[in-house]
């Protein structure tokens, strides 16, 4: 296998995050070896509301990434989401070409074109086709039916669909830097790429990435994505309500908040608590002159509410999907949002799952600041982006073989036809 580089670039509320991962030829997990995140500017709640903006950052980002990976990055894979991401199920079925023979990479490939073949309004872009599951001859459960013989085909398929001029303002941020798109991916499911783990998948999870501006839901059944969509809120509000309830800016509160944010075993909490429940913080020097605050009206009366009031909204999507019953696994919270002070206490309570922290995994390194939950999403687009150069390697290699054992076929049957004509 050739070193390849693989790199995906992030278009989110807070940061703009670009990451390279280095392929190695011996195999085995993604190096990182570049990465970057700059403070977002020009999006909001996923969508970019400031092509200029956006460009600058973006250019930003992808310079330094290219400094630190000492290689020019000239295409990248791109997250996408927002509450203009919308999600459903299709069915297609096609009969299998060689009824006598195999199920071939073409057959599925029809199935899916079957699948997706339903007509969606012209503001909508199709991002994602994802293949659950496939039934072959009437026997569902099947999850890669090439080889298989059968007559009929079908596939459940869950599509993905983004606002058309969403995408076309990102490309115009790319072209203006001369990136080539290799794909979108939508920023939930790239997240859950990296942070859940195929047993959960299997047996059923909730992939929850809290962004600043929003927040992706992309729900597992049976191994496979079954439902997948973006709420209109993030941890920014959480900010927003600090700001409001303490009377500062909204710089002072998010320092604030990601100062809890870091407390989160007790020890670290024992060493800047003053009396009982106030806190320090006059380490943080916010212009306000805060020292100190109690963490019942900060945690309890100002955060809980607006924590809250994200797991009704969570749980309403679990609802919508009606796959409430399949979750044993519960949540896996992730994205910067996560890392709130109390937020899985809270999500435990309001929900009654189990929740886990989602960090991601299956990079090596330079690794210590993105194995962290706001780079979910970058990371998982880094993988997936190197799972989709696989399975094009590998229809190149099948399409290499079908030439192969067609070309041979072909002339021999040529040859055949050529003497045929001097039998009498
Ligand atoms: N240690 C921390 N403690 C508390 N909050 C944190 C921490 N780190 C990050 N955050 C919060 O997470 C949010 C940013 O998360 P993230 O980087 O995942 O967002 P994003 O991907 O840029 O946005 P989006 O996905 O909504 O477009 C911010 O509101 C930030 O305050
Ligand atoms: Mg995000």
């Amino acid at each position: 296998m050739a070193e390849k580089i693989i790199c995906g670039i992030d278009i989110g509320s807070s940061k703009i995050a670009t990451v390279c991962g280095i392929e190695a030829k011996e195999g085995g997990e993604l190096r990182i070896i570049g990465y970057n995140q700059t403070l977002s500017r020009g999006v909001k709640k996923g969508l970019i509301v400031d092509i200029d903006q956006v460009t600058g950052v973006l250019e930003e980002s992808v310079e330094k990434a290219e400094r630190m990976a000492g290689h020019k990055i000239n295409s990248a894979y791109i997250t996408v989401g927002g509450p203009h991401i919308s999600s459903f199920n299709s069915h297609g079925i096609v009969a299998v070409a060689n009824p006598q023979g195999e199920i071939v990479d073409d057959d599925i490939e029809r199935a899916i074109d079957a699948a997706r073949a339903i007509s969606i309004s012209n503001t909508r872009e199709i991002i994602d086709v994802l293949p659950r599951d496939y039934i072959v001859d009437g026997q569902p459960g099947i999850k890669n039916p090439i080889g298989m013989s059968g007559v009929r085909l079908e596939v459940d398929t869950h599509i993905i669909t983004a606002s058309h001029t969403n995408l076309k303002n990102i490309n115009r941020c790319l072209n203006d830097l001369g990136i080539n798109n290799l794909g979108y991916v939508f920023s939930g499911l790239s997240s859950a790429e990296t942070v859940l783990t195929e047993t959960e998948k299997e047996l059923g999870v909730v992939l929850v990435d809290v962004g600043g501006g929003k927040i992706d839901v992309c729900i597992f059944t049976d191994g496979a994505i079954a439902y997948s969509s973006s709420i209109p809120v993030g941890a920014k509000n959480i900010t927003n309500d600090i700001a409001v309830g303490l009377r500062i800016s909204l710089d002072s509160a998010e320092k604030v908040k990601l100062f809890l944010g870091q407390l989160s075993s007790d020890d670290a909490l024992a060493k800047f608590r003053k009396k009982e429940g106030e806190v320090q913080i006059s380490q943080l020097n916010l212009p306000e002159k805060l020292d100190s605050i109690s963490l019942k009206t900060l945690v309890d009366g100002i955060m809980k509410p607006r924590i809250e009031e994200i797991f009704k909204l969570i749980f309403d999507e679990i609802e919508k999907s009606a796959m409430g019953q399949n979750i044993p696994s519960g949540l896996v919270i992730t994205g910067g949002g996560a890392l709130t002070i109390g937020m899985l206490e809270t999500g435990k309570k309001v929900i009654g799952l189990p929740i886990r922290l989602g960090i991601p995994e299956g990079v090596t390194g330079l690794v210590d600041e993105v194995l962290s939950p706001p780079f979910a999403s970058t990371i998982g687009l880094i993988l997936s982006g190197r799972k989709n150069i696989m399975s094009e390697e590998g229809k190149v290699k099948n399409f290499n073989k079908i030439f192969k054992d067609l070309s041979i076929e072909g002339s021999m049957g040529k040859l055949k036809d050529f003497f045929k004509q001097f039998i009498p």
